[in-house]
């Protein structure tokens, strides 16, 4: 990507949440067999594998499509939806610095020391609740969350308002993504896709980690190369 005659590379990294920087699927997990047991609906891993980066409302009408139950109004719904909240609310309250990994912080540090702008994306309305809980809040520059935006992924909105909030144009952004859904909404705004886990085999994904320190092979010097030929880490 070039501006004015000159290249210029990626400025920002913007970065999912949950499965990404802390691991708070267990408690979405717990958190919706609950809610599915409650209403006689078997739910396991695999179901769960379905609302990786999934909003939660979108979530719910996944597990509902095994429910045979007599019909449930918006409201019905939406009641339900807040008590998977106010589980998973109790679950997170067990989260503390400890519970993100020390390379995690390490890379956030040393991408911040080589002057890289750093962002939250998150579809969540518990990302501030969980970046406070884990002291990680303070690496980044800004927090676009699902309280900021109006819909969730993999509509791009979310990665467009962290790129304003970090006042960089999308093509000077990479995202890092661990679900499809996020891979698609990076893709959608214009942005370098990154993929790790779930996402990590996405054939769109530019650079695939298998963890986050690689993050710090790609982001250095001439990062312009990056918008080329997918590039993969050795497994
Ligand atoms: C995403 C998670 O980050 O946020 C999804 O991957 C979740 O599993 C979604 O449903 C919404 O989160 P919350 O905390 O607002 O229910
Ligand atoms: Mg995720």
């Amino acid at each position: 990507m070039t501006e004015g005659g000159t290249k210029v590379g990626i400025r920002g990294i913007i970065f999912d949440l949950d499965g990404v920087l802390v691991h708070t699927d267990q408690y979405h997990f717990e958190a919706w067999k609950r809610l599915a047991g409650s209403l006689g609906i078997y739910f396991d891993e695999a179901a769960n594998a379905r609302l990786r980066g999934v909003g939660r409302m979108e979530s719910l009408e996944i597990i509902l499509e095994r429910y045979s139950g007599p019909p449930l109004s918006g409201q019905e719904k939406c009641a339900l939806a807040e008590e998977k909240n106010r589980v998973y609310q109790g679950l997170l309250q067990t989260m503390n610095p400890d519970s993100v990994a020390l390379e995690t912080v390490d890379t956030l540090s040393a991408l911040k020391g080589r002057g890289y702008r750093l962002a939250v994306g998150s579809s969540s309305r518990n990302a501030k609740t969980i970046l406070d809980l884990t002291g990680l809040g303070g690496w980044f520059d800004a927090v676009s969350d699902g309280v900021s935006i109006t819909r969730a992924k993999p509509d791009p909105e979310v990665f467009l308002k962290a790129a304003q909030l970090l006042g960089l144009p999308p093509g000077q952004c990479a995202v890092v993504e661990d679900a499809a859904s996020g891979i698609e909404a990076a893709c959608a705004a214009g942005m370098l896709p990154v993929g790790i886990g779930g996402a990590a085999g996405d054939g769109r994904c530019r650079c695939r980690l298998n963890a986050l320190p690689e993050l710090l092979t790609y982001f250095q010097g001439d990062t312009s190369i990056l918008y080329g030929a997918a590039l993969h880490s050795p497994r």
